[in-house]
């Protein structure tokens, strides 16, 4: 995706305004279930309001939203990190109209403050991340990088839980069972199915590119061709010095969603910037039997939101996944909400 690049009308605009558009911009990073980029932003003077696009939900995988504002989550933590990069303080109100759920997060510029280093390694690492479904290295994750993803993950009001070897084998029946229980209905395979084979040039979906490689692992990976079967049996011929992990919150509304996306975003841009890798798994929180295995795991302290495969990257060639125009995502008004000259 190239950097910065803005809308007609936000080069027209006060300063606010275009920090704001970049900020949306740069959250197109983010990452979202089947890469499904479920969001949109409207940008109007020094506010800009990040929305659930529900056009883009997927009713099968995620009937109740869920995953959804997780992924608007983590663009939602991008964009405050771009935005903070570039010298502009903001406050973010989330979920500010009871009345308007799918409104996720209305944030103002209210000054401008020295970036922090914190957030310019964030920043940097938001341009090399990627999810990584290849085969990790053999060496382990170093402890004290783990420590500073929990620590991430704690900042965002979430947690992040990694996992001793029989918690590993509990998880690996689990998502087994999740995706035997998925690929067994025939809605599932039509979803995965239509995400997995967008028309060329939509530039969202998940591409063959960037699939998993069949091998068993410790903990099966999601099987992203809708024709073939589950992947069930385990391994650990590779990754076998991955490190599973449960990221987790302490309820489970549309705020904690919402609160476990900035986690995931904060996580897994911490471990770029650490030198590791990780790709979510969501399967095994899809289907709610699984979900509440996840549960018993955590003995009931708190609710499962996604689980993480975390490693130290190989060297083999790694695909980046197409991102959506940022013309299609963000709208931007002018001081009496009309639409500007149009984006683009
Ligand atoms: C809430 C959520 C759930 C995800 N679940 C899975 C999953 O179960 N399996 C998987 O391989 N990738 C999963 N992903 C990763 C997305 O497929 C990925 O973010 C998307 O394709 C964009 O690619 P990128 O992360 O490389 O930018 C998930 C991502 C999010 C945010």
């Amino acid at each position: 995706m190239t950097e910065f690049i803005e809308p007609r009308a936000a080069r027209q605009a006060q300063p606010a305004t275009r920090a704001l558009t970049q900020a949306a911009v740069v959250a197109g990073r983010a990452p979202s279930i089947f890469n499904s980029q479920p969001w949109r932003w409207r940008i109007a003077d020094d506010v800009a309001e990040l929305r659930a696009d529900r056009q883009r939900q997927l009713p099968t995988v995620d009937p109740d939203g869920r995953l959804l504002t997780v992924s608007c989550g983590a663009a939602l933590h991008h964009a405050c990190v771009a935005l903070a990069t570039v010298g502009f303080a903001a406050e973010v109100a989330r979920l500010p109209d009871e009345g308007d759920p799918d409104l996720l997060a209305r944030m103002q510029v209210v000054g401008v403050r020295e970036p922090e280093r914190a957030m310019l390694r964030l920043r940097w690492a938001m341009a090399r991340r990627h999810t990584d479904r290849r085969p990790f290295a053999e060496v382990d994750v170093p402890p004290p990088a783990l420590h500073q993803l929990c620590e991430a993950a704690e900042t965002q009001g979430a947690h992040l839980r990694p996992l001793g070897p029989d918690e590993v084998e509990r998880l690996a029946v689990a998502t087994a069972r999740a995706g035997r229980t998925e690929f067994a209905d025939p809605r599932y395979r039509a979803e995965l199915s239509a995400w997995t084979g967008r028309p060329h040039g939509t530039r969202n979906g998940i591409e063959p590119a960037t699939a998993a490689h069949h091998e068993p692992r410790p903990v099966p990976m999601r099987n992203l061709d809708p024709g073939g079967v589950p992947d069930t049996t385990t391994h650990d011929l590779v990754d076998r010095h991955t490190c599973y992990a449960i990221l987790s919150t302490d309820t489970d509304t549309p705020a904690d969603w919402l609160a476990a996306g900035e986690a995931l975003s904060a996580v897994l841009l911490t471990a770029t910037a650490e030198g590791a890798a990780a790709s979510p798994i969501s399967d095994v929180i899809e289907v709610p039997a699984t979900r509440q295995t996840l549960r018993d795991l955590l003995s009931g302290a708190g609710y499962p939101m996604v689980a993480l495969r975390l490693g130290v990257p190989g060297d083999s060639p790694l695909a980046a996944a197409a991102r959506r125009a940022p013309a299609d995502v963000i709208d931007i008004a002018d001081a009496q909400g009309r639409p500007r000259a149009g984006p683009g």
